[in-house]
């Protein structure tokens, strides 16, 4: 796992976009994987503001997660939170894009609809993701096994209560639906964000703590080309 603390959330960001521009202009055919969340939301906009047209005309992107019982069209829904910023601005179609539809009724079956659409493109390229004040990675909260594809999780509490920072009012969460570790540990390439004060405990237990399924984020260290790039206000140092 390589660590690098950037000076700013800006310069994170830039840094997190050129290097998914860079990716794309050598590989167009990438396969990469996005979180929602805050932390990803100014990469977002400097990848849009520095794509050249051609840049994704053959890109797949894939959605990390999803509130289960959460609409697309909900502004808090992880999807809302992709789409708006990054796939829409890039033009990105339906058939090149996939989220997770949580209303699905059979949730297993959405669960390996996503696992098929991945493994059909030759797995993920790139997994690029935030990092929960619990240390889970997309909704794979602590205690999920490290070899479990995309799965439908039980939230923990403070999953639920931070998660309520993406809503307008008060939203019962207690379920989410997400790509799975494996997925992360088969990526080629595995990239965490973290910035701010509040992420500098949990980057802490990542950097201090051995690799264990109680710190779902510790999996990165299991990872042969893995990054966790952090701004200073998160480097606990
Ligand atoms: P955030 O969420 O980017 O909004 O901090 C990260 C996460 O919970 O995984």
């Amino acid at each position: 796992m390589n660590y690098q603390v950037f000076s700013s959330y800006d310069t994170l960001s830039a840094h997190a976009a050129q290097f998914i521009l860079d990716y794309v202009r050598q590989k167009p055919t990438a396969t990469i994987c996005v979180a929602s969340g805050e932390t990803p939301l100014l990469t977002f906009q400097k990848i849009v503001a520095n794509a050249k047209p051609e840049d994704f005309e053959q890109a797949t992107f894939v959605a990390l997660d999803e509130w289960v019982g959460i609409a697309p069209d909900n502004a808090g829904s992880c999807r809302s939170y992709i789409d708006s910023p990054l796939i829409t601005p890039l033009g990105i179609p339906a058939e090149r894009v996939s989220f997770f539809d949580s209303l699905a009724d059979d949730l297993e079956a959405e669960c390996q609809r996503v696992n098929d659409f991945i493994a059909s493109k030759g797995g993920l390229d790139i997994i690029m993701v935030g990092i929960g004040m619990n240390g889970h990675l997309g909704l794979n909260e602590p205690g999920t096994p490290f070899d479990t594809y995309a799965h439908v999780s039980e939230l923990e509490e403070v999953t639920a209560s931070v998660g309520q920072k993406y809503f307008q009012s008060e939203t019962p969460l207690t379920h989410g639906i997400t790509v799975g570790l494996k997925h992360l540990l088969e990526a080629k390439v595995a990239i965490v964000l973290a910035n701010g004060e509040k992420k500098k405990g949990i980057i802490q237990r990542v950097l201090e703590e051995s690799v264990s399924e109680k710190l779902p984020a510790s999996a990165l260290k299991l990872h042969s080309n893995s990054y966790l790039w952090v701004d200073s206000a998160a480097n606990p140092a």
